[in-house]
């Protein structure tokens, strides 16, 4: 694999499948090599570069599990495709870093992984939010740094959110999971934006407030808001939980920071560049009442230069869907979608119900497509696997 280090599994298998960063658990690689895949696995966890990446593609190729970090574009689908690539998959969710138009082009599926990171990623915005609002860094290092010579009254004030204004910006899988985290464990209102809607969201909490108000509580607000503005307006936290495109680059900018409450708190677990993160570190300059926290960065792995200087701001590196069970089962969904689709099995209906995968009777399909309808894949569901025993959700 050019001058690359790499692990080699599987050494016989006939068709060659790259994974660029070593992966969590054993399924995935019983997975590929079941299917008769050699794998080869780079061991640098140093981001690969595009020739990096062409490197490592080389002359004979039948598929790849790349990371959010590499630029999956034109070129490198070209170098793919000529190696003879039949099925690429991203180890993650979201999928901003591959240029879908182009694999569909030359004729590959492209997967991802979802599902795994839903409330992985929804808790570990849970703990941001709180992080934030409770001042937990800023009590850390005080502590830390041996300053904490008696208990006041004054100390480290933040702000409770019982009761308060959850703002959720994009109410998709992760989105909707956080909202319910935060509306049922903290009695927040809820107020969101997304363009489509969630009717499921807004029956869950319909159905929470039915039993809140057997309870003798009060019920909670739930409202969905017809602009981005009006969350802002309104939220005592607001939660980005949208993809990356073209029409959510720096969906919170200069403008949008400065329509938020003073001692608003945004919280960022989805991705970097959907933040202005120039205007956002302007923002938290000067209005220390108001803080972030942050998983995501708009050029990561760098940092604007100021934020992590600033006291109101919390920041990870990226750690969203870091837990054991979430990491092993994207790794085992990425390497079920590789070994699918070189078997020419196909796509799975429904992307959103794919626990069986994780189980040791898979459906043969692969379990998360994104271009199977541009490709024409022919798809099977649940429907068609009514006498399955399915196995118990969640199980870490
Ligand atoms: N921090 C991490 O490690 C981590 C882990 C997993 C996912 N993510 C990111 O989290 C995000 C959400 O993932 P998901 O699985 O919930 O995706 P999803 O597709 O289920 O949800 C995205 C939602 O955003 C909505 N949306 C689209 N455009 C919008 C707009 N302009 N304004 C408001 N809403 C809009 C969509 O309608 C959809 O409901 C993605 O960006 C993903 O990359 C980050």
């Amino acid at each position: 694999m050019g001058g690359m280090a790499c692990r080699i599994l599987n050494p016989h298998g006939s068709r060659r499948v790259l994974v660029t960063k070593e992966l969590p658990g054993e399924l995935w690689l019983e997975r590929l090599a079941a299917t008769d895949c050699r794998v080869e696995v780079c061991q640098t966890s140093a981001i690969l570069s595009h020739d990096d990446l062409i490197d490592a593609i080389g002359e004979s190729c039948q598929g790849a599990i790349g990371q959010l970090t590499e630029p999956w574009d034109e070129q490198l689908f070209d170098a793919f495709a000529r190696a003879g690539g039949a099925a690429y998959s991203n180890y993650a969710v979201g999928y901003n870093n591959v240029d879908v138009a182009a694999a569909t082009a030359r004729g590959i599926p492209v997967g991802n992984t979802p599902g795994v990171l839903t409330e992985t990623t929804a808790e570990l915005a849970v703990a941001l939010t709180f992080a934030a609002a409770r001042r937990i860094v800023e009590g850390s290092r005080f502590l830390t740094a041996g300053e904490y010579h008696a208990w006041l009254p004054t100390l480290f004030q933040g702000e409770l959110l019982w009761r308060r204004t959850l703002g959720v910006i994009g109410a998709g899988r992760i989105g909707s999971a956080y909202a319910r985290m935060m509306v049922e464990g903290h009695r927040m209102d809820l107020v969101y934006y997304d363009p489509h809607g969630n009717d499921q969201l807004e029956a869950h909490l319909s159905a929470f407030n039915e039993f809140l108000m057997d309870q003798g509580e009060d019920p909670v607000g739930v409202h969905r808001a017809l602009t981005l503005d009006e969350v802002l307006n309104k939220a005592d936290v607001v939660s980005v939980h949208t993809i990356l495109d073209d029409s959510t680059f720096h969906l919170i900018d200069a403008g949008r920071l400065a329509l938020m409450k003073p001692h608003a708190i945004l919280v960022n677990a989805a991705r970097g560049p959907l933040v202005d993160e120039r205007a956002l570190v302007e923002h938290a300059r000067t209005h220390p009442d108001f803080r972030a926290g942050l998983d995501v960065f708009e050029h990561e792995p760098d940092v604007e230069p100021g934020l992590l200087e600033l006291p109101n701001i919390v920041a990870i590196p990226h750690l969203g869907s870091a837990t054991g069970w979430t990491r092993e089962g994207m790794a085992t969904l990425a390497a079920t979608n590789v070994a699918a689709v070189l078997q020419g099995w196909p796509a799975w209906s429904d992307p959103d119900d794919i626990d069986l995968f994780l189980s040791e009777a898979p459906p043969a399909a692969a379990p998360s497509i994104v271009n199977a309808t541009e490709l024409g894949l022919p798809t099977v569901g649940p429907e068609d696997r009514a006498g399955d025993s399915r196995p118990a959700r969640r199980s870490p």
